[in-house]
């Protein structure tokens, strides 16, 4: 790995510009997620393009994606240069259902939690409706509607 000391960010400064602190980014680099070269003196010092590695990671596991998928994404990506464009687009691709899928999770999430998700707690007005007697513990363990069964049609009410 080559580069000029105006693309070369110490661990310091990669922390105050990522957000990241220093003990992650020591993580991350012991992980492969990150890579970094050292000076005669033994200090670490990171291409600027790090940081966008390093926001990809801290999005990624934002919205629940667990680091052995962020690592399994990054090693899509050249270790030891800037990606191009096409780089993260191939990897946004492979990402596309993941995410797809993940949005429709918050969607129902977000859409559900003013009404009963057949959890089994039965302490909505609308469990009586929607689960009565916890019949959606037929269907397994757990929020049975948030996971994504569909709760019994009931007709209009003003619940
Ligand atoms: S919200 Fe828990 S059973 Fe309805």
């Amino acid at each position: 790995m080559t580069a000029d000391r105006g693309d070369l960010l110490t661990i310091g400064e990669v922390a105050t510009r990522s957000g990241h602190a220093p003990s992650a980014i020591r993580f991350y680099e012991a992980e492969g997620l990150v890579h970094s070269m050292r000076t005669p003196g033994g200090h670490r010092m990171f291409p600027r393009y790090v940081l966008r590695r390093l926001a990809f990671i801290s999005s990624a596991q934002r919205v629940g994606l667990s680091l052995q998928e962020i690592a399994d994404a990054l090693a899509m990506l050249p270790p030891d240069r800037a990606p191009t464009k096409a780089a993260w687009s191939r990897l946004s691709t492979s990402w596309q259902r993941r995410l797809d899928d993940q949005i429709v999770e918050l969607e129902r999430l977000r859409d559900a939690l003013t009404t009963c998700i057949g959890c089994g707690c039965l302490s909505l007005r609308t469990c009586g409706l929607f689960n009565p007697g916890d019949e959606a513990a037929h269907a397994g363990a757990g929020p049975r509607y948030l996971l994504g069964d569909d709760p019994p049609d009931v007709p209009d009410q003003d619940v």
